[in-house]
């Protein structure tokens, strides 16, 4: 049975002015208004969280972050922490972004630290994995994710519970941003492996309620066939989540 609310997230990244945010937030909101649709987030800009948390408040749209620190406060020059996000309405964050975790070098280890912050403060977290495209060629694909698994989640294993609102989101690597999206037979097999895995470190109930998103190239065209692979309870969408049309579309996807 499945009871797994889904959940569509749009990464914007670095992209937008605060102007054109406003605008594709206002459109959400009316165009979403009284309508059943899975939930729906949006992670802006750090700058445009404020003026959007004005549009969207109240409207069941939900607010998330695209990064954050691990303390709450302190000399990190560049950083932001959970409590300012909440400060301007995030309940969620984003974590371990193939980008972060790439570009910016960020290991296992800070991210398990932030994850861990991030259940301190009540912020959900969306806790990335993803293989790249040469690990996917070694065969690696599941031993990647059961170490970014384990490595990320260190604390969360050593409680031995897992909190009920983690999110996972699935991104292969070689997927994001390159329109190159994984089949939906490639999608569901990591998406199943996922949740074997939460399934040994943290029983049954974990392993059926959690939500595990996948991500890279989704579009209006391929969601439904994402969407109706038993283990992908939602997406996160960089690209076409920047324009309502296209957002919208996935949005409305009908499996
Ligand atoms: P994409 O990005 O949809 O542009 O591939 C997905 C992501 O990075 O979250």
């Amino acid at each position: 049975m499945d009871q797994r609310k889904p959940l569509i997230a749009g990464n914007w990244k670095m992209n937008l002015s605060i102007p054109e945010g406003i605008t594709l937030a206002r459109t959400l909101r009316e165009e979403l208004q009284g309508i059943n649709t899975p939930n729906v987030l949006v992670a802006p800009p750090f700058t445009f969280l404020s003026s959007l948390w004005e549009i969207i408040k109240g409207s069941g749209i939900l607010l998330g972050a695209q990064n954050m620190h691990w303390e709450d406060f302190g000399a990190f020059t560049g950083e932001i922490s959970g409590k300012m996000l909440m400060e301007v309405g995030c309940t969620h964050v984003i974590l371990g972004h193939s980008e972060r975790r790439h570009v910016f070098r960020e290991t296992d280890d800070m991210i398990d630290k932030k994850v861990k912050k991030a259940f301190e403060l009540g912020l959900t977290p969306i806790l990335c994995i993803g293989e790249t495209l040469e690990e996917r060629e070694a065969g690696k694909t599941f031993h990647i994710l059961e170490k970014q698994l384990s490595c990320s989640l260190a604390t969360i294993i050593e409680k031995a519970s897992l909190p009920n609102d983690l999110i996972l989101a699935y991104e292969p690597v070689w997927a994001i941003g390159t329109g190159r999206t994984a089949t939906p037979q490639q999608a569901q097999e990591a998406h199943k492996f996922v949740r074997e895995w939460i399934e040994e470190n943290f029983g049954e109930k974990s392993a059926q309620d959690i939500r595990i998103l996948y991500g890279g190239s989704v579009k209006p065209d391929n969601i439904a066939s994402l969407m109706a692979m038993p283990d992908i309870d939602g997406a996160l969408v960089g690209g076409a989540s920047l324009k309502a049309e296209s957002f919208l579309g996935i949005i409305r996807y009908e499996v």
